[in-house]
């Protein structure tokens, strides 16, 4: 990137000349890296509202035109014409595969699907009601215990590897994090299967009969998967990028990112959302819930509703919710009393003054439960879908950050506000 102008900065008499970097799109930066050498101050953004963490090459969203491009490629084009493993490649390699590229990628994630079969023995550990998020942070952890081989970051072959198992491998522990909590046996992959198919087979056959996943269904979880698979420095992506910018192995940082994401202002919002709908119930309820959601002194969000970036419509958000229509026609659930609330809902949301001057539209989580509700999963498994998706563009940011020259320990600062300094009291004089 080349540094194409400077922003100077007076601290106390002393002027600071920051460079401005030049992105291909989206705002400028002012590079502070030498503001504290030169000028003797930190910088404070809490939340880190204006500020980016790092300089990236893998997705692009402008919050304000409601745009979100992985490696340049428009979401909406990806979700139409491509389809999750081919996503996969581009996010990991920067640019879409040819034939052969592909179908060899596609072997290679096939064949990593299995678990080490002792792996089983961590599901025994938790209780059957445990979250699946519970389990799956606690057993993608402990698959640095099992993969030796690939735990060492500074080998790109490593690196490589554990980035194929990780892919591979979600769709089958997120599978058996859900079998368990029903207490029904694990399913093992099937290779004939494509990654979405088999990620429905795992989850909805059972031994006792024969299970034909539907096309359509496989299609409607493959574009889910796409929808999720990255979106630039959100919390759960920070979460990876700084536990691995300590050296940790990729397994750990992983599972530091399941963890964020479990969180109901990120990741988790897409059950908090379908059970909020729910709770609305029906369509007379709406405006209780639009006057608790705008009442400062009621904690009561619109969950699915608003995005830190998103200032218009999460472009996410517009094509899950026609999937939602076209799943529901699929399954025969005309009339879902749900997605009547949520699309009456927005409609209301979206003509209210106070989400219009606060840009609150929905986000991608808005929709998605409705559609995973209809499939059959129960509102627990919505964010280890989430999880499962995002593992590629955690993996991508995270490689991308370990193969950068440039990259060191995140270690942020603070603005102290507490005691000055005094001196230990006996507790026999205080
Ligand atoms: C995801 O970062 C990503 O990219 C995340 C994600 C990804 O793909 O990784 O897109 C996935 O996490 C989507 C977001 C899912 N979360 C929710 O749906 C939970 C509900 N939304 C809010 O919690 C909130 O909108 C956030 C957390 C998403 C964003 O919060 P910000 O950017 O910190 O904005 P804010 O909380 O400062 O809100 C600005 C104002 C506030 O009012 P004021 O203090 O200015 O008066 O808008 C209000 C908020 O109170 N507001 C809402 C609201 N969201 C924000 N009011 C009612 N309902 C809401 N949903």
């Amino acid at each position: 990137m080349a540094e194409s102008k400077s922003a100077k900065l007076l601290v106390e008499g002393k002027e600071v000349d920051l460079p401005i970097l030049t992105p291909t799109a989206g705002p400028e930066v002012i590079d502070i890296r030498k503001l504290y050498g030169q000028g003797d101050v930190f910088t404070y953004d809490p939340g880190f509202t204006s500020t980016a963490s790092c300089d990236s090459t893998i997705t692009y969203i402008d919050g304000d035109k409601g745009e979100l491009w992985y490696r340049g490629y428009p979401i909406e084009q990806l979700a139409a014409e491509s389809h999750y493993l081919e996503v996969c490649y581009l996010l990991l390699y920067g640019e879409l595969p040819t034939e052969t590229q592909l179908t060899d990628f596609e072997n290679r994630v096939t064949r990593h699907t299995m678990v080490h079969e002792q792996m089983h023995n961590f599901f025994r550990g938790f209780r059957r009601d445990a979250h699946p998020m519970a389990t799956m942070v606690g057993v993608v952890g402990a698959m640095s215990a099992f993969y030796h081989d690939s735990v060492d970051i500074n080998d790109p072959l490593q690196r490589e590897i554990a980035s194929i198992r990780l892919i591979a491998k979600m769709p089958t522990i997120a599978a058996m994090a859900y079998k368990y909590s029903i207490g029904q046996p694990f399913v093992y992959p099937r290779n004939d299967l494509s990654y979405a198919a088999n990620f429905l087979h795992m989850c909805f056959s059972v031994p006792a009969e024969t299970y034909n996943v539907n096309p359509a269904l496989a299609r409607a979880m493959d574009r889910i998967f796409t929808l999720h698979a990255d979106h630039e420095q959100n919390a759960s992506t920070s979460t990876v990028r700084l536990a691995g910018s300590s050296g940790a192995n990729p397994f750990a940082c992983i599972a530091a990112g399941i963890a964020c994401l479990w969180g109901p202002a990120h990741g988790g919002a897409n059950q908090a959302a379908l059970e909020m709908l729910r709770q609305i119930g029906s369509v007379d309820r709406i405006p209780e819930y639009i006057a608790k959601a705008k009442d400062k002194s009621d904690p009561f969000k619109l969950m699915g509703f608003g995005h830190r970036v998103y200032k218009n419509f999460d472009p996410r958000a517009k094509v899950m919710k026609e999937s939602a229509d076209e799943v529901l026609d699929l399954l025969g659930v005309h009339n879902n009393p749900t997605l009547q609330v949520a699309k009456e809902l927005e409609k209301i949301a979206l003509e209210d003054e106070y989400f219009i001057e606060k840009k609150l539209y929905p986000n991608v989580d808005f929709y998605s439960g409705i559609i995973l509700e209809a499939m059959g999963f129960p509102t627990s498994m919505f964010t280890p879908i989430f999880a499962l998706s995002r593992t590629v563009g955690w993996i991508s940011q995270w490689k991308e950050m370990i193969a950068d020259p440039q990259n060191k320990i995140g270690r942020p600062r603070q603005l102290y506000i507490g005691s000055p300094r005094r001196d230990y009291i006996d507790i026999v004089k205080r």
